[in-house]
């Protein structure tokens, strides 16, 4: 933000952090008459460009929901060429985000995956991991439930070997054995497609995030777009009189 702005929205109006659930894919292909891939090909632009937006705005941590541990019930034909496009992306895209100083994460139980994609995984976390910028997390075969199964079994084993106490075991320890437990709790979620509901996605850390749902298809999630939904939210949070063209002035100023 530079003083020469007509409205004053401070940067910690903005959310630190923002979970997507990127839903609609497979609708926006049929809408056009295209098989369910060519909307999930769209959908990996609607992906960079969300994530070129959060890193202008400055906001701490992204969050997407890629794929769902109920995900591997779709047709195989489907979970093939996702998890294909999941590596290429990976292969692609990662130094750019590493140039940009862009953390990536990837969250969710790896072990079902490929070798080459879990090879592919540690590669870029490993490159990205001390980047000062966005944190962004992907959830793959992430699930809120498994989330919170692993972090009771990392407990209960620390309590089996006599590390922790039973008693100990309280909110903010429970918290820390969390995925993202690094990062504060997700201040503003957005759903695509215009289902209402969480699928799964982060449980724990989401349990007082505002809620946006959209009618727009994931792919055509764009600027616009997330600008209107994070105005929506700083009307909430702050309820200020901000619009989703302030937001927009907010990237034109962080480029400039
Ligand atoms: C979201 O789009 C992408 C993934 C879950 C991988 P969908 O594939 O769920 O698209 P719809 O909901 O069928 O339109
Ligand atoms: C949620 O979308 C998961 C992802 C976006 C990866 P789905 O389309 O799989 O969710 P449901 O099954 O319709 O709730
Ligand atoms: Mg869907």
């Amino acid at each position: 933000m530079t003083d020469s702005s007509p409205f004053s929205l401070e940067k910690d109006a903005l959310p630190k952090h923002i979970a997507i659930i990127m839903d609609g894919n497979g609708r926006w292909a049929k809408a056009r008459g295209k098989a369910r891939i060519s909307g999930h090909r769209a959908g990996a632009l609607a992906v960079r460009r969300t994530v070129s937006t959060a890193a202008q705005l400055g906001i701490q941590a992204l969050t997407l929901f890629a794929f769902s541990s109920e995900n591997w019930r779709r047709p195989q034909d489907e979970v093939d060429l996702l998890m294909k496009l999941f590596l290429h992306a990976l292969q692609r895209e990662v130094k750019k985000l590493h140039k940009h100083q862009i953390k990536l994460q990837i969250i969710g139980d790896l072990s079902n995956f490929s070798p080459a994609l879990q090879k592919q995984i540690a590669k870029a976390q490993a490159l990205t991991a001390n980047n000062q910028g966005l944190v962004l997390n992907i959830a793959a075969n992430y699930g809120g439930k498994w989330d919170i199964v692993q972090a009771a079994q990392q407990l209960a084993t620390a309590v089996e070997r006599g590390e922790l106490d039973a008693s100990q075991v309280d909110e903010s320890t429970f918290a820390k054995a969390l995925c993202l437990s690094d990062l504060p709790d997700v201040d503003l979620m957005i759903r695509t497609s215009g289902e209402q509901r969480i699928s799964n996605f982060l449980l724990w850390q989401m349990a007082y995030a505002e809620l946006y749902f959209t009618s727009a298809f994931w792919p055509d999630f764009d600027e616009h777009r997330f600008a209107e939904a994070i105005a929506w939210y700083v009307n909430r949070e702050r309820r200020f009189g901000c619009t989703g063209e302030q937001i927009s002035q907010l990237l034109t100023t962080a480029s400039e």
